[in-house]
């Protein structure tokens, strides 16, 4: 494995995360502020041959699997050309996307021919006006059409990520979980993380052991179940259902010492942790002309200066980081 992936903990960043775009057709409270974000200048965003070329050299150097995220990837008007294009990269096992699900009915079977393994959908109300509510936009039908179109497509499994804020949707455990009942669908909950404009404050976040409790009290019998050792999610299961339920857990027991994740803005910024505000511009350095060598040298030395573990949940809070948007949820640079 490329020692340029390798960091100095020995950890093999094998999965990259490409932010395909900025914009988004939906403005979740949790991701972006009320006033929306200033949007890099188109000539600044990388361009589809620019991201080939990275996807290139990360997969020559040891990437496995990619998944596009934004903005909202699936308006990004060739994505298809990119799932195309990323399929012929020998070693790329796996691309996946990260989508909030709004195109995702119309462009699935699109998806699917293009090459698409893997599909992460953002639900995070069942209720269609408090959807609205935290999405600034309408949406509900469209998203839980995307989701099951997914399930009959074939994909497996479908994860939808529901960010859970105290006050918010917190009411609502029980009947996500109970959505697992009949859907082979993977329900993750994830503690709310702090990002710049997003109005985190510690008592919002309902952590990881609460929503245990909670779920316990309906289903005493949930089980816990094996997951890879870089997962993001902590995996259960209620025994009888068609589903599982994972948790998130950035903020109460964070993963860092088994990430394998690199992340590309849409303008071009190498960021080697989510929580992290180092980053370094690889389109600067592809426009400056320079060769596979040179990339790969400034690629590892980012690598190589990642730290063992984010900061800390209220450090996170006070440094000055991209609005989640930006950074590619579905990061800002200095
Ligand atoms: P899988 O490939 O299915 O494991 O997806 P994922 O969980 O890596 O990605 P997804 O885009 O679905 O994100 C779900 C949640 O995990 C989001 O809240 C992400 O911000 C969070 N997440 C993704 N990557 C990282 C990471 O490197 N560090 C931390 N702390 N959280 C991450
Ligand atoms: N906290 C936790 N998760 C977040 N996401 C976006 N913003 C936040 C946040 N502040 C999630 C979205 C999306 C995923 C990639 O990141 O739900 O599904
Ligand atoms: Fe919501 Fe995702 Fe759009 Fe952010 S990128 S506003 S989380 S749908």
């Amino acid at each position: 494995f490329s020692e340029f992936l390798t960091d100095s903990f020995r950890r093999r960043h094998s999965y990259l995360r490409i932010s395909l775009t900025e914009k988004c057709n939906l403005r979740c409270q949790y991701c972006m502020p009320e006033e929306g974000v200033r949007l890099t200048p188109r000539s600044q965003l990388l361009s589809t041959a620019e991201i080939m070329t990275l996807a290139r050299l990360f997969v020559k150097e040891g990437v496995n699997k990619v998944r596009l995220t934004g903005g909202e990837p699936l308006i990004r008007p060739d994505v298809l050309d990119i799932i195309t294009e990323l399929r012929k990269l020998e070693g790329l096992k796996t691309i996946a996307v990260t989508t909030n699900g709004m195109n995702l009915a119309r462009f699935l079977p699109k998806l699917k021919e293009a090459g698409l393994d893997l599909i992460n959908i953002s639900l995070d109300s069942l209720i269609p006006d408090k959807f609205e509510f935290i999405a600034r936009r309408k949406g509900f039908v469209k998203v839980m059409e995307g989701i099951d179109k997914a399930i009959e497509m074939g994909y497996s499994p479908v994860k939808i990520n529901c960010v859970v804020i105290r006050g918010l949707n917190e009411d609502e455990l029980i009947d996500f979980v109970a959505l697992t009942e009949k859907k082979p669908l993977e329900v993750r909950f994830i503690e709310y993380m702090p990002f710049d404009g997003n109005m985190w404050n510690f008592k919002k976040m309902v952590s990881y052991r609460e929503m245990l409790d909670r779920i316990r009290q309906q289903w005493p019998n949930v089980e816990r179940l094996q997951s890879q050792l870089t997962d993001t999610a902590k995996i259960f299961k209620v025994p009888g259902f068609q589903g599982q339920v994972g948790f998130i857990t950035s903020m109460s027991d964070h993963f860092c010492s088994s990430c394998n994740r690199l992340r590309i803005t849409a303008d071009g910024n190498l960021k080697v942790c989510l929580f992290g505000n180092s980053e370094v511009s690889l389109r600067d350095v592809l426009r400056s002309g320079a060769s596979d060598e040179d990339l790969l040298h400034i690629i590892g030395a980012a690598v190589g200066r990642k730290k063992k573990q984010h900061a800390g949940m209220f450090s996170i809070s006070q440094m000055k980081n991209r609005p989640m948007i930006l950074i590619g949820t579905h990061s800002s640079s200095q």
